[in-house]
């Protein structure tokens, strides 16, 4: 167990593809961008960042566990599952900490099938349509939470 207590980011399908994939929604940084923006939040917080990012449900899931006990909490951007994936619901309902939804875009402001968040009932907080921006604004309000 490292001293920092650890923040687990999770990053679901086709984010892999950031910096190529429809930029005129999700901008021109990768997903790399991305995490080196939420390392640096979680370093100047005194927190440990770990990040996955899977394009398979079940992996996710099995992080989500393994998280359990072990980490003090989830930062998520679910990607497509954030609109379906039960599974995930329930995995992160039974992980203890806080778990912060994140997305680039607000979903909620673009298609009807992605109004419907199945994550956002077992968030402590959901950060979206702030961009790059957002991964910084989710690992302060982390350690805003396992501050206060
Ligand atoms: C997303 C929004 C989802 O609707 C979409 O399926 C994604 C990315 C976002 O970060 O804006 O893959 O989670």
């Amino acid at each position: 167990m490292p001293d920092r207590p650890i923040v687990l980011l999770l990053s679901g399908p086709n984010l892999n593809l950031l910096g190529e994939r429809d930029p005129a929604v999700y901008g021109t940084a990768t997903l790399d961008d991305h995490v080196a923006t939420a390392t640096a939040a979680a370093d100047a917080a005194g927190l440990e960042l770990e990040h996955l990012q899977s394009n398979h449900e079940g992996a996710l899931i099995d992080a989500i566990h393994g998280a359990r006990g072990r980490c003090a909490a989830i930062v998520i951007n679910p990607g497509a599952f954030t609109h379906y994936a039960w599974a995930i619901h329930d995995a992160l309902d039974a992980f203890a900490g806080p778990v912060v939804e994140l997305h680039l875009s607000d979903p909620k402001a673009r298609e009807p099938w992605r109004h419907l968040s199945v994550v956002e009932p077992v968030a402590s907080a959901t950060i979206a349509g702030q961009g790059g921006e957002g991964y910084r604004l989710a690992i302060e309000a982390v350690a805003g939470m396992l501050s206060g």
